[in-house]
């Protein structure tokens, strides 16, 4: 096949969709098929010289720690960034007060090993919101109660009650500006939805999950580093039916090529999720679990992939 020019445009189309995720084109354009034709996904490769610039800047940053480190010290900085969304959502009562700050359109992004400039602002946000519902069409149907730990604004559990229907969803947070924002968007739109105040690095075993439920999480794991075995233990004890987790699996970087070694170097310096799809393939060799898909998407943000994901059951 022919090499594109860096300089080519090119877009994200249906078969790129289906790669990604792992399943078939005529899959994708059945769940996914309407809105892929909505949004913007036209970009251009970075040429080396950004490339080069992009190393640089991780390398930098690395070495003189400039990268916040995540872990139980952070909590005032969540409530702090969704105490600012809290407060947009009661200015302006529309669902775009949701969208975390982080997203932010104005740098590369990471697609099969290079970077690239995307066209749209909204690219990353874009991307995402077409694998999450990618995964709702998928897995989400047969479950009653949808239980989103580390639920942030709800900008997730919005989406999925929107497309959801008839579902009961619950979104656990240690922030409790995150309650605040549940409470107010489930009350507005109707919604069976209520937020829990919930520590991940300290699971409350009082919490109770429902029968026929779904345990989804979304890069909130991933701020746990090493520390993911209590939650982990909490969710075999408590037994849901199925478990969604969208994060950042440090085990698909390849360490002996420099893309991938630097957004490690990036994933380590970060303290983030690390060992966790080991434990669980540890958990399958005992027959305690059974890990039903998991990939990585290729795609992500410019220093990292957020966007890989591990289906599993309980035995
Ligand atoms: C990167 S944000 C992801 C938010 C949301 N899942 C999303 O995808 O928009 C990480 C979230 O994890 C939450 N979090 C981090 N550590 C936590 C802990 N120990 N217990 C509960 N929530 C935690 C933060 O408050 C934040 O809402």
């Amino acid at each position: 096949m022919k090499e594109p020019l860096k300089t080519e445009t090119l877009t994200l189309n249906i078969k790129d969709f289906a790669e990604a995720f792992g399943t078939s084109e005529d899959e994708v354009s059945l769940f996914c098929g309407n809105l892929i034709r909505t949004l913007d996904f036209k970009y251009t490769i970075c040429p080396q010289e950004t490339r080069e610039k992009i190393f640089l800047d991780v390398i930098t940053k690395c070495d003189h720690a400039l990268f916040p480190v995540s872990g139980k010290h952070r909590k005032p900085d969540w409530r702090k960034g969704w105490g600012e969304n809290l407060k947009d959502l009661f200015s302006s009562e529309d669902l775009g007060a949701l969208i975390p700050k982080y997203w932010r359109g104005d740098r590369p992004l990471r697609y099969k090993g290079e970077y690239i400039l995307a066209s749209s602002d909204s690219f990353e946000r874009d991307f995402g919101d077409v694998f999450k519902l990618w995964l709702y069409h998928k897995y989400f149907k047969d479950y009653d109660n949808i239980y989103d730990f580390g639920c942030g604004t709800g900008y997730d559990l919005a989406n999925m009650a929107g497309k959801l229907p008839g579902k009961r969803f619950f979104g656990m947070d240690w922030a409790p500006e995150s309650q605040g924002l549940l409470a107010t968007i489930a009350e507005k739109y109707g919604w069976q939805m209520k937020g829990i105040n919930f520590d991940l690095f300290r699971p409350d075993y009082k919490l109770e999950i429902l029968p026929n439920s779904l345990v989804y999480t979304s890069s909130s794991l991933e701020q746990l580093g090493v520390d993911h075995n209590s939650f982990t233990n909490y969710l075999l004890a408590k037994q849901p039916s199925l478990c969604v987790n969208m994060e950042c699996l440090s085990e698909y970087y390849d360490k002996n090529n420099l893309f991938d070694f630097l957004a490690l170097k990036y994933h380590k310096a970060r303290n983030y999720l690390d060992g966790f799809l080991t434990r669980l393939r540890g958990f399958e060799k005992e027959e305690k679990i059974k890990i039903i898909a998991t990939k990585r998407t290729g795609f992500g943000s410019l220093y990292h992939e957020a966007y890989m994901y591990v289906i599993w059951k309980i035995l």
